[in-house]
């Protein structure tokens, strides 16, 4: 039994960091074979961007990019990314669609889901994680790693404890922006270790350079669990490359089991998919210094520098970057992560541009501040809470249990053009999206005239 396993995000994280989820389902198909002989712990594989860049760019069923890649996994776990109660969409949906969606996840071939939750406030992701155990999964629930004065060993250690009372079978470090450090994680790691006895697994971006350091630094403390992508799409945004990890580990008390020979397939395949998309690959794979400097997340970063440049005051830019913090303390330490991270990155533009702190405050912050989006890392600043909201009550309770159940009417939506019942979920959590993507999906499979479809069932659209 290899002491340290190997997750493989080729075909999620790795292709979603650089070459914006574009790989096809077509793409992957001639190498899944190989991989599944390669010694591979899981395969991440689907959630995350995958969802919706299936149907809104590649015109493909994310649903039966599952069932054709399970159809061809027989010893490595299929593993997906599901961001709680927002799943693989962009707000919050109700209990009742969380569970369909889990129920399904896991009926068409899901055997990991690590769930997490922007804020790391883990009612966000009771549901989810409830009807994974429900389901016979393994469920991994995952912390969303970042720096701040509230995010302490301490406080990790007690959430990966509050994780283990929820049924986790194993815990997730996810540091979106690289920022985790060879030295922190080691202690990180040792103190979650000393309070709690799961498997770990480590989830890093190579974007600041430190990635592959920290994961050796990480399993020298008793991390057994690393997420690595296939060189051709690894390093620059993406993870450690996989084969680099094998050899460094190879021999040792944490070999991965690993035949490096056997990645020689896999590394050449996805060689070819390098030049097939070189066009959306980054200019430069190297280190970003700045993300070194400021401590926050490299999307947020060029998000920055592109909102300054588009309103000519990239001259600000410095004053943003310092005024960061400042927005970040007074709502409560969020985790920079989507989407808190394009949040506060807009509210310190603001805060600089309009030459007034909080004079301007956009919709999605008063919602933040109103407890929409769950419950913030460490008290908001009453006083800009106020500015925000005026005399409104926050909510205090799971923002989940706001929302009326869904799923009785996305069926009803859908059902014109339903071709398995897995498409009242798309409709519910991209509806416009599948607006456009089930009618043509319906004709394929019908063999019939979308364009009569359509006239025969325009009430279906939501206006
Ligand atoms: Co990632």
């Amino acid at each position: 039994m290899p002491k340290v396993r190997i997750t493989e995000t080729a075909l999620r994280d790795a292709h979603q960091s650089l070459i914006a989820t574009r790989m096809s389902t077509e793409d992957m198909l001639p190498i899944l074979d190989k991989m599944d002989e390669a010694g591979y712990w899981a395969l991440e594989m689907w959630g995350g961007a995958t969802f919706d860049s299936c149907m809104r760019f590649l015109d493909e069923d994310p649903w039966e990019r599952l069932r054709l890649i399970r159809a061809r996994i027989k010893n490595a776990k299929l593993q997906m990314l599901l961001r709680g109660q927002n799943l693989v969409g962009y707000r919050h949906y109700a209990d009742d669609t969380v569970r369909e969606f889990v129920k399904k996840a896991v009926g068409n071939g899901i055997d990991i889901v690590r769930v997490f939750d922007a804020l790391n406030d883990l009612r966000n992701v009771e549901i989810a994680a409830d009807q994974v155990k429900k389901e016979g999964a393994h469920l991994q629930l995952c912390m969303s790693y970042t720096l701040s004065p509230v995010h302490t060993l301490d406080s990790f250690a007690d959430m990966a404890m509050k994780m283990k009372e929820m049924g986790a079978d194993s815990i997730a470090i996810k540091d979106m922006a690289g920022l985790l450090n060879p030295v922190d994680c080691a202690s990180l790691v040792k103190a979650i270790k000393a309070k709690v006895d799961l498997p770990i697994e480590l989830h890093s971006h190579y974007t600041t350079g430190l990635a592959s350091m920290t994961y050796f630094a990480g399993i020298e403390a008793g991390a057994e669990i690393v997420d690595t992508a296939i060189s051709p799409f690894a390093l620059g945004t993406s993870q450690p490359p996989t084969e680099s990890m094998v050899a460094a580990l190879a021999g040792s008390e944490w070999d991965t089991g690993i035949d490096i020979e056997k990645l020689l397939p896999v590394c050449e395949h996805f060689k070819g998919l390098r030049e097939k998309y070189k066009k959306l690959l980054p200019a430069i794979a190297g280190v970003n210094i700045n993300i070194l400097r400021y401590q926050i997340p490299g999307g947020m970063y060029s998000n920055l520098v592109n909102q300054l440049k588009e309103q000519n005051a990239l001259n600000k830019l410095e004053d943003v970057l310092k005024e960061v913090p400042v927005v970040r303390e007074a709502m409560g330490f969020p985790p920079l992560v989507t989407p808190s991270s394009q949040m506060v990155g807009t509210q310190a533009a603001l805060n600089v541009l309009t030459g007034k702190r909080w004079k301007v405050i956009p919709k999605e912050i008063r919602q933040y501040f109103l407890g929409y989006y769950g419950q913030p890392p460490a008290p908001v600043d009453k006083e800009v809470q106020k500015l925000a909201i005026g005399d409104e009550e926050p909510i205090t309770c799971r923002p989940g249990e706001k929302i009326a159940p869904e799923m009785e009417q996305a069926r009803k939506d859908a059902e014109p053009w339903a071709t398995q019942p897995e498409d009242a979920l798309t409709w519910v959590m991209f509806p416009q999206v599948a607006k456009d993507f089930l009618p043509k999906k319906y004709a394929r499979v019908n063999k019939r005239d979308v364009g009569l479809q359509e006239q025969e069932h325009e009430s279906a659209y939501p206006v």
